[in-house]
């Protein structure tokens, strides 16, 4: 069972708080603030209980140190306004800045420690680099669920050396949105799947295929299943090592009596750069175009399954990014949100088309995982939640 933070007594007391402020940053300042946005409330609970609070978090994927592209200190304003309290960025983590930035700071303030992964232990589970961590605090509470599938210090080490623990709001509203797909969904369960790869996403999809009533397979990743279909598909990014999966995932779907549905037509265009593609048949795509989007008639088919029971959605229909090919992504987040179905948006770029359409409050919940949904959904056990129950 995880504890929430009401349970614990965090009045006048240091709270190490795991955050995911894993966000894009662009020119030095923050690109992406949605994750901030999902953590400001937690911090300002805490604040308003008047607890010290340590938060921490890592960002990118800095290699074996400290790395200035990748510092936390820009996302310390932006959390400040969104919480509405004051946050002290501490460009240290465990040293001798740290701890007094730590010893000074009384009830009600926060302090923002610098990139966790800019110490090599934190993803090696480091034990003496966790005890370092722990020893900042009396209290541990974990809100990153973003982070949740990964086995580092913060995440999971740490939290043996803590006797009180609990997970976060932001942790457990992920946690009750995800089981009910996963473990109850209402039916029909109608998961959409795409992005640019299968790679990555082969397990969830697996398991998904055994338990949706409908899989729709859109992006780049439902190049695999055509080309595993006989079709071509000109230069389009495909994954053919991996048609051996896709027609197993096919059977499987099939044999569990789930209808996998994928795209009928598709946008293709001769590059990336162009100001505009053309709608095809699946059968028609020309061996010098790339598909670059879902064509209507698979839109229409795909929102004409959304209307109740349960949607997941993660991985977008198409090179969004590009305004001309971002039809059909924008069109299926514009259709969950018109659903009466209990809709969840997993993934970094689903959830950007999501913010992209204007949409996001009309979604039952959007989360801010996307390895960690993935995984969450296929059934495994994430370290994250693993370390808080102990
Ligand atoms: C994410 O963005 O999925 C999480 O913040 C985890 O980041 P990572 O994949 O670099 O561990």
């Amino acid at each position: 069972m995880l504890r929430s933070i009401s349970e614990l007594k965090v009045e006048g007391r240091r709270v190490l708080l795991r955050l995911d402020l894993n966000v894009p940053l662009k020119d030095g300042k923050v690109a992406d603030d949605a994750r901030i946005r999902a953590a400001a409330p937690t911090v300002r609970q805490l604040v308003q209980r008047g607890a010290v609070v340590i938060a921490c978090s890592h960002l990118g994927r800095p290699k074996g140190g400290p790395d200035p592209r990748y510092t936390l200190a820009p996302v310390a304003p932006v959390l400040a306004a969104h919480a509405g309290v004051n946050v002290q960025f501490v460009p240290d983590v465990i040293g001798p800045a740290a701890k007094q930035a730590v010893a000074e700071a009384v009830a009600g303030q926060v302090v923002l420690l610098e990139n966790l992964r800019f110490h090599p232990e934190e993803e090696a589970n480091d034990p003496a680099f966790a005890r370092e961590l722990a020893a900042l605090a009396e209290v541990y509470v974990n809100d990153a669920f973003g982070t949740a599938h990964r086995a580092h210090a913060s995440t999971y080490g740490v939290a043996q050396f803590f006797a009180e623990k609990a997970a976060g709001p932001l942790m457990l509203a992920e946690v009750s949105a995800l089981s009910r797909v996963r473990d109850e969904p209402e039916r029909p369960l109608v998961v959409i799947a795409g992005g640019a790869k299968i790679s990555g996403k082969l397990e969830t999809l697996e398991a998904l295929a055994g338990k949706a009533d409908v899989l729709c397979l859109v992006g780049g990743l439902a190049n695999t299943f055509l080309l595993a279909q006989g079709l071509g598909v000109g230069r389009s990014l495909v994954e053919p090592d991996l048609v051996d999966k896709a027609q197993e995932i096919l059977r499987q779907g099939q044999q569990r009596g789930c209808r996998v549905l994928l795209p009928q037509d598709v946008v293709v265009a001769e590059s990336l750069e162009a100001a505009r593609g053309r709608t095809v048949g699946v059968e028609e795509v020309p061996p010098e175009a790339m598909i670059v989007d879902i064509g209507p008639q698979t839109l229409t088919t795909i929102t004409a399954q959304l209307s109740r029971g349960t949607v997941f959605w993660n991985g977008p229909a198409g090179v969004f990014e590009k305004q001309p090919f971002a039809t059909g992504t924008l069109g299926i987040a514009r259709a969950l949100a018109k659903s009466q179905a209990f809709t969840v948006v997993g993934g970094g770029e689903s959830v950007e088309a999501v913010h992209l359409a204007g949409v996001a409050e009309q979604i039952s919940h959007v989360s801010t995982g996307g390895g960690a949904s993935l995984e969450f959904l296929a059934g495994y056990r994430l370290p994250g939640l693993e370390a808080l129950e102990g």
